[in-house]
């Protein structure tokens, strides 16, 4: 089958090849899952500059870690589903294998596609609306009438977890740049700041709730809006979050989050009951998966890169 690969680590451009290389061996609890399209990560550029690396690879590693597709077969411990399903996962990052014809995958981080979804759409959601979900639910847990600022409203965590903020009830505030203010505001937020044109933390105090997806600078001035006993999370490294935590008195905590077929389900839901919505920003093909990696690179994401493995 074709695949994106890395034989070593390195810079996107010089070490990603599409090549040939085996279907992916089906254990007891895997469907095998004929890929049609497959989302695009910060963290698959970074997978491929050796983040979470345990050594050099024996072996080349597929990457991609989200995925949408069609059940082809079935391990002889899998029950749940069928040849035939048309389903969607975040696949194991320790595994990969989503820029590929064929992606073996763990039964229990697979959900059935939304009906509403193409492939393409459907590729764009799992590992960004799980994380926004894990975020928001599990970390912070965001209710009815909770004020939370998101940043990054427009990129692909962002974007989710805008919608299931406010899903969830919440009063949410999102920063963006200006080219995506329309779109943020569409998703839902109650208002939108251009981070560029105004700083949130001198027009913003006595939040809840941030969800912190940019770091650095930003995430030192988000710890200025939070009321005290409110909450940032994180999903890029916190540091001295102790300090931080005892000079504002709030809650600061950064998560990795884990791939989950059951939630997965519960986010296909809101999908059907329209409260979820995919952005697909830009769809490459297999064969340009290094143009698709170097794209989310550069960043300024407005939703989704996606990648089209099959028609
Ligand atoms: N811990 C976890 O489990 C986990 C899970 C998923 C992602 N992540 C990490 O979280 C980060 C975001 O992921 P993503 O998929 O959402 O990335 P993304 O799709 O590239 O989106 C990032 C968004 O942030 C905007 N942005 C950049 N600088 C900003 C600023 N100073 N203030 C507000 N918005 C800003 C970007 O657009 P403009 O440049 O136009 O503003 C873009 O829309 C990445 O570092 C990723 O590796 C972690």
């Amino acid at each position: 089958m074709k695949a994106a690969v890395i034989r070593q680590y390195g810079q996107v451009g010089d070490v990603v090849e599409v090549t040939d290389v085996p279907v992916p061996a089906v254990r007891p609890q895997d469907v095998l899952i004929e890929v049609r399209a497959a989302g695009v990560n910060p963290v698959d550029h970074l997978i491929v500059k050796g983040f979470m690396a345990s050594g050099e690879l024996s072996q080349p590693l597929v990457i991609g870690s989200e995925v949408a597709g069609v059940v082809t077969a079935i391990g002889d411990e899998v029950t749940g589903f069928s040849v035939g399903d048309e389903v969607f996962a975040r696949v194991d990052p320790r595994v990969g294998g989503a820029f590929a014809e064929y992606a073996a995958v763990h039964a229990s981080l697979v959900a059935a596609k939304p009906k509403a979804l193409t492939f393409e759409e459907a590729a764009a959601l799992p590992l960004v609306a799980l994380t926004a979900w894990q975020a928001l639910t599990e970390q912070a847990k965001v209710g009815e009438g909770t004020r939370v600022l998101i940043h990054g409203g427009a990129g692909g965590v962002g974007s989710a977890a805008v919608q299931i903020a406010k899903h969830l009830g919440a009063e949410v505030v999102a920063t963006a740049s200006a080219g995506s203010v329309d779109l943020v505001r569409e998703l839902g937020a109650d208002r939108v700041i251009d981070y560029r044109a105004e700083r949130f933390d001198e027009v913003l105090s006595d939040l809840d709730v941030v969800l912190d997806t940019i770091g650095g600078d930003t995430q030192e001035r988000s710890f200025r809006v939070l009321k005290p006993g409110g909450t940032l999370v994180s999903i890029v490294p916190v540091p001295d979050a102790e300090a931080k935590q005892a000079q504002w008195n709030v809650e600061a905590r950064s998560f990795y989050m884990r791939p989950h077929g059951e939630q997965l389900a519960r986010l296909a839901g809101l999908v059907e009951s329209r409260e979820l919505q995919p952005i697909v920003e830009t769809v490459f093909p297999l064969s340009e998966t290094t143009d698709a990696l170097l794209k989310v690179e550069r960043g300024g994401a407005r939703g989704k890169t996606v990648i089209a493995v099959r028609p």
